[in-house]
């Protein structure tokens, strides 16, 4: 099967200060996001996540490698099937409010992806879609929310409306960074259940990126797990969560704060300095914060390897499944 979207070997550059004057905020990510699948990608502040999604979205050219639509690399796409491709791929940011334009209602903002991607036939049929799609993500009765701005809205009702102006475009694939970090936790569950329905109910594939290990077991089927500009983990999501491989899967677990006190787990909280992109480590990129590290691993870099059926791990203490 063709995979919808896929990552190959890309690696993105950008200027940096330091010796080199280049940091690499992703070095090497192969991935690709199957129809429908969710895909959660998860890690540490500053590990690419963003970059890697703006790559596959098309809104920021790979340095090196290629993304791939359909099976094509979008580097060769011409204007028009660019512009069908960010009418297919959708993209939903962190702050609603920045998104937003402040000046425009509920009502014009999710007609308007109608008119750019000249989809609006008539006002009667443009008002009929952006009701269809308000009640969709949860602003019932449209009629009360069509005429309202952005501030006359709470985080949640914002962050709904972002949904829906992309929900109009009929996406296969919403990239979703970190879509709910910035609202309040009692917000949270209603917007991550949203997506969980329109995945089910409309086949809508996702690219998930949060920091919160909880939110993506309960959205995504796979998870990558992301350290310092490539993917050190990927496998299904309850693989992953109940027998990580990699050492530093294994510290972002235990990181998680446990409900009730009495189990709370040891917390092997990573040490030493925090990682930087314009120097990143000889041999496994992870072995300075380690707690597993051999001195093997200051020499070599470890490839992903498949640890058990769809379930890989980059790190040499990995033993690789039967057959491999
Ligand atoms: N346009 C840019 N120019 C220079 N450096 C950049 C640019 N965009 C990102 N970076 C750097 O690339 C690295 C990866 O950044 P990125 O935003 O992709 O990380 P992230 O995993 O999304 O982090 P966060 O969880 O904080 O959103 C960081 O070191 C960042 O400073
Ligand atoms: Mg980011």
């Amino acid at each position: 099967m063709t995979a919808l979207l896929e990552a190959r070997q890309v690696r993105k550059l950008f200027p940096a200060g330091g010796r080199s004057g280049l940091l690499c905020a992703v070095d090497g990510v192969s991935l690709a996001l199957e129809p429908g699948q969710v895909l959660a990608l998860v890690g540490e502040s500053g590990c690419g996540k963003s970059t890697l999604a703006l790559m596959l979205a098309g809104l920021e050219r790979a340095t090196e490698g290629q993304v791939c639509f359909a099976g094509e690399d979008i580097a060769g796409f011409d204007r028009t099937r660019l512009k069908a491709l960010r009418r297919r791929i959708q993209v939903i940011l962190q702050d609603p409010y920045e998104s937003l334009n402040p000046t425009m209602s509920v009502g014009q903002l999710v007609a308007e992806p109608l008119l750019v991607h000249g989809l609006a036939e008539d006002r009667a049929s443009r008002n009929a879609q952006v009701t269809q799609v308000l009640e969709a993500v949860g602003l019932t009765p449209a009629a009360d929310f069509v005429h309202r701005r952005p501030h006359q809205l709470s985080g949640g009702q914002r962050q709904r409306v972002a949904i829906a102006s992309a929900l109009v475009l009929e996406p296969v694939l919403l990239v979703a960074d970190e879509p709910v970090s910035m609202l309040d936790a009692s917000i949270r569950a209603g917007i991550l259940s949203l997506l969980a329905d329109l995945r089910r109910e409309r086949g809508i594939g996702m690219l998930f990126i949060t920091h919160d290990l909880a939110s993506a077991a309960f959205l995504a089927d796979r998870v990558a797990v992301m350290y310092l500009g490539r993917i050190v983990e990927l496998g299904p999501v309850q693989a992953v969560m109940s027998a990580p491989r990699h050492p530093y899967t294994r510290a972002l677990l235990e990181a998680i704060p446990v409900a009730n006190p009495r189990q709370r787990r040891p917390r092997a909280l990573l040490g030493g300095e925090t990682p930087n992109p314009a120097q990143i480590p000889a041999g496994c990129r992870f072995h300075p914060r380690c707690p597993l590290a051999l001195s093997r691993c200051a020499e070599f870099d470890p490839l992903l390897t498949l640890a058990a059926p769809g379930h890989q791990a980059a790190c040499l203490l990995v033993e690789p499944a039967a057959g491999q």
